[in-house]
């Protein structure tokens, strides 16, 4: 038994935070934000809207579109680096939502979020007999970003994406392989420092800015490249696949060049890589079952393509998996 994608849903906040309104606010420009990333806008979560309130609304739809009810959900699993709060997990505040009582926890792998994830709730569905199991990656990257810190408020946005993970039949189709990895020698390439054990929040801390995302963008670029190739090539080789077959490459969206120099390496083509950061920028977690979501909505992923997803993100964590597209 193997896990598909039975169903998915999006969400997005409505606001559209454009370069131009960016470049009135830090010293920037549209078009170098064009040229080093390819983001154009971002969505911002609006006032009433948190991690919880995006992942219930994106659960919604992907629950509705695999055709089950919410009590047919047996596991919840929200991946995100922007929780509803510190405590409880924001699982609780999903599952109550959705009118849940079963199992719930959030898992924190980063932008590779999404891939932990699909792998993690696969498992589970299997050695746990469970009949669905519902996977969410949901941030508001918004609220942890310094608004005046040019090399980060150009990159992020908000959103969420869900699928319902079901059992395949006999058809070949689900999760056929995938990898999973963290480099944690990379911890300090991708931080919040404050509000932990090793730093609890204090007035020093927000005086030092130190509640906000701060990252060595460079570094994490070359590493990002890197890992997404390795990993992708470790994912392949256990289906046994070639690049060549893969239908579809569904990339972490989070620049446009780290994409095109790792499909390229990949022998990938541009054609068959999934590619919205323009309209939504790095949104973590979120990003690839958005763009996931959005191909299959369209009609590009067809019943037995074969789709190759691979993240990266803080930790340095990476993970990808490979998937034999269409609903059981
Ligand atoms: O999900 C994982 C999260 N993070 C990432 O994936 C980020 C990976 N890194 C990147 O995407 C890129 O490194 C950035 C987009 C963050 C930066 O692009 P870059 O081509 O690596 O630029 P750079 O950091 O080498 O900066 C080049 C120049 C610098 O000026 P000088 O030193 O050459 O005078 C920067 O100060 O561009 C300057 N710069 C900017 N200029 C205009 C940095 N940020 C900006 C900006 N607008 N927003």
């Amino acid at each position: 038994m193997r896990a598909c994608v039975a169903g998915w849903g999006t969400a997005v906040p409505e606001r559209r935070l454009t370069n131009a309104e960016l470049e009135a606010r830090v010293d920037t420009t549209d078009e170098w934000i064009v040229e080093r990333t390819g983001i154009r806008e971002r969505r911002i979560a609006g006032p009433s809207e948190t991690t919880a309130t995006l992942a219930v609304e994106a659960a919604t739809a992907a629950i509705k579109h695999a055709g089950i009810t919410p009590d047919e959900i047996d596991l919840l699993i929200i991946a995100t680096a922007t929780p509803e709060q510190p405590i409880p997990h924001t699982g609780a505040f999903v599952g109550e939502a959705l009118g849940l009582r079963c199992g719930s926890f959030d898992l924190a792998a980063g932008c590779a979020g999404f891939v932990y994830m699909l792998v993690t709730g696969s498992s589970l569905l299997a050695t746990g007999d469970l009949r669905n199991v519902l996977v969410i990656g949901s941030e508001t990257l918004s609220r942890i970003i310094d608004p005046a810190d040019r090399a980060t408020c150009i990159l992020f946005g908000d959103g969420a994406a869900a699928a319902v993970l079901s059992p395949s039949g006999d058809d070949g189709r689900g999760l056929l392989a995938w990898d999973l990895g963290c480099d944690g020698s990379a911890t300090g390439l991708l931080e919040i420092r404050a509000g932990g054990s090793r730093l609890p929040a204090s007035p020093q801390t927000i005086a030092n800015g130190e509640q906000y995302l701060k990252m060595s963008g460079q570094e994490v670029f070359r590493r990002a490249v890197r890992a997404v190739v390795d990993s992708a090539v470790t994912t392949l080789d256990r289906a046994g696949v070639a690049s060549s077959e893969v239908a579809w490459f569904v990339p972490h969206q989070a620049n446009v060049r780290i994409i095109d120099s790792a499909a390229n390496r990949l022998g990938i083509p541009r054609e068959r890589t999934i590619v919205n950061l323009e309209r939504y920028g790095n949104t973590s977690a979120a990003s690839i079952p958005l763009a996931l979501a959005e191909a299959a909505e369209d009609g590009r992923l067809r019943a037995d393509d074969l789709v190759l997803l691979s993240g990266f993100g803080a930790g340095m964590t990476w993970g990808s998996a490979l998937l034999r597209w269409g609903t059981p």
